[in-house]
């Protein structure tokens, strides 16, 4: 499974924290370091490393400062499936229900500990199926995406 990570200025801090607590190979998308930027930016490039894999056996985690403008942007294409998190149970049923492929962190609203121990679960918990199919299906039907 490909693993990719990105944040700006604003989720630089815990994007490092996370890469040197995580004994994985991640690819760092950047920021690479705390100068302003545009969120947008790594968000989109983070989204098109995951598609050019297979985007249902990759991973992103992206973070910025509130999480929000990275889900925003996320969320807008085909394929991806992104979850802000803020806790531990976020992070386990944005797997198992939501088939999540892209975990979101507010840098400045969530401590680093939890943030790793929410990244751990993303990793490593399968998606349910069953009941969450039809929905993620109906997700797609009625919104005309795939
Ligand atoms: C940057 O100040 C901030 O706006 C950005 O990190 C993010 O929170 C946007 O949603």
């Amino acid at each position: 499974m490909s693993v990719f990570i990105a944040s700006d200025h604003a989720g630089f801090g815990l994007k490092k924290f996370l890469m040197e607590q995580l004994n994985a190979a991640i690819t760092d998308l950047g920021t690479d370091n705390p100068i302003s930027c545009d969120y947008p930016i790594f968000a989109h490039k983070l989204v098109q490393h995951l598609l050019s894999c297979n985007p249902d056996e990759s991973r992103g985690i992206l973070i910025c400062g509130t999480g929000i403008g990275m889900s925003m942007v996320a969320n807008r294409y085909d394929g991806i499936r992104a979850a802000l998190c803020f806790h531990e149970e976020m992070a386990e049923m944005a797997r198992r229900h939501n088939n999540a492929n892209v975990i979101v962190f507010g840098a400045r609203n969530t401590d680093n500990d939890v943030a790793l121990e929410c990244v751990r679960i993303f990793l490593n918990t399968e998606f349910d199926g069953g009941r969450h199919e039809n929905r993620l299906h109906l997700m797609n039907e009625l919104t005309k995406r795939r």
